[in-house]
């Protein structure tokens, strides 16, 4: 291949830094830079405007770390947050919450979970920073000035001096005969290199100022700094109150939450309506439906009654629902027989204090008030007073075309 010699460029400075050949198209680069795979170089790259399918396997890349890195993050994000909420829920400060067991997985899989993405985001981002060795502010290429070609349409491939392998001239013949179109020796420059001061003052001020507010978090917690703490922004969060569970000297126990003292009522909640909540007038049982009277109501009355009253008194309140058939049967000794609705003493009772019994409860019969609304406790008591009637029925009763057969 008798191809024409490169123009070799020589860089004005000190030590040869590295050589950075250009090629005339992305075929030709991918072709050289397996040819230097196979030299054996290891600190050499291409840089091409664009990426060119194939060149990591011409260059011989091996597949990145970076996913076990992640990996690694992710368990350390998850053991971390177990790790942290063990020790905060169940050695720290024990709680019980809901009854769950002090180590309770499924309550820790919310921040177990983030702090597993935040791990693994964290290691990606530093990992990927890390493996490019970034960042990286100079380079010998820079020192081609052709090398400037390299975002638009350059080819080019640049071995590095650092190379244990590099050798100027044998690294320059390898380039030249696979083909580079024109060699750069880049050379370190004389000056020009160093740091700018004002970056070592910028970093330097940046760390103090980082430094601030975790000395400022410890000065507080130690205690050396009395109250009012810092507080920029005087939102409704600083309030003269006591939060749950705080200490509060004045009341025994030191407790600050007070259960509610006995007898008072929230606004509000005052039943003024005797007649309706209590069954009452004064010191007189009702006689008159405080609610109105329909024959929805009395269905009503019926499906709630078949619930709640008729597994003790019967579903015609006879007294002989299906606990008290077996209580009885059972011969159990604590058994009071719920009484049958229609005997003489219960009949005559006004409405008021059929609703007083549901609401209340009487002797042995538990009170429904927690269970049975209002309207409700009415519909059972007009469903109560249907099924009394329906079993002391008189001839008035009956209509009238029907009462000559009943005769
Ligand atoms: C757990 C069983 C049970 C249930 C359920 C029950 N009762 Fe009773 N009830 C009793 C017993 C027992 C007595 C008799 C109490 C006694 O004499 O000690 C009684 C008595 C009564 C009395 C007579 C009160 C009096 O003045 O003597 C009425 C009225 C009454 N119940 C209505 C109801 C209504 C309405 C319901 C449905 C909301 C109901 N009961 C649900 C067991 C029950």
């Amino acid at each position: 291949m008798a191809e024409k010699e490169p123009t070799i460029a020589d860089a004005p400075g000190g030590a040869v830094a590295a050589l950075v050949a250009q090629f005339a198209g992305p075929d030709e680069l991918v072709e050289a830079a397996s040819q230097v795979r196979d030299a054996g170089y290891r600190y050499w790259d291409t840089h091409t405007p664009y990426p060119i399918h194939g060149m990591d396997r011409a260059m011989g890349i091996r597949p990145t770390v970076l996913p076990w890195m992640v990996l690694a993050g992710g368990v350390a994000g998850a053991a971390a947050a177990l790790l942290m909420q063990w020790w905060m829920n169940a050695v720290d400060y024990p709680y019980i919450i809901s009854g769950k067991p002090l180590f309770s997985l499924p309550a820790f899989i919310p921040v177990t979970f983030e702090l597993i993405v935040l791990f693994s985001a964290l290691t990606a981002f530093v990992g990927v920073l890390a493996l490019n060795q970034l960042p990286q502010l100079w380079h010998p290429v820079f020192q081609s000035r052709r090398f400037a070609r390299a975002t638009s349409d350059g080819f080019f491939l640049s071995i590095e001096a650092r190379d244990p392998k590099f050798e100027e001239s044998r690294a320059a013949e390898l380039l030249q005969s696979a083909g580079a179109v024109a060699i750069d020796v880049c050379r370190m420059p004389a000056t020009g290199r160093e740091v700018p001061t004002g970056v070592y003052w910028g970093v330097a001020t940046l760390a103090i100022l980082a430094i601030l507010p975790p000395l400022g978090v410890a000065w507080y917690r130690s205690g050396a700094k009395k109250l009012p703490r810092i507080h920029p922004i005087l939102d409704m969060d600083a309030q003269p109150k006591y939060r749950a569970q705080a200490f509060n000297p004045l009341f025994p126990g030191g407790m600050a939450s007070r259960p509610a003292v006995p007898g008072t009522i929230a606004q509000g909640e005052m039943d003024e309506n005797t007649a309706l909540y209590l069954g009452k007038l004064g010191e007189q049982w009702v006689d008159e439906f405080p609610v109105p009277v329909s024959m929805e109501a009395v269905q009503r009355g019926r499906e709630r009654f078949n619930i709640y009253c008729a597994p003790c008194h019967g579903l015609t309140g006879e007294g002989d629902g299906m606990v008290s058939q077996r209580a009885t049967r059972r011969a159990e000794p604590n058994w009071v027989p719920p009484l049958s609705l229609h005997a003489e003493p219960v009949r005559v009772q006004p409405v008021g204090q059929l609703y007083n019994t549901v609401t209340n409860g009487i002797r042995t019969m538990p009170p429904y008030a927690s269970q049975i609304s209002v309207e409700d406790r009415w519909a059972i008591v007009l469903y109560v007073k249907a099924l009394q009637r329906s079993q002391h029925a008189t001839l008035d009763d009956v209509p009238e075309e029907m009462r000559e057969k009943l005769r």
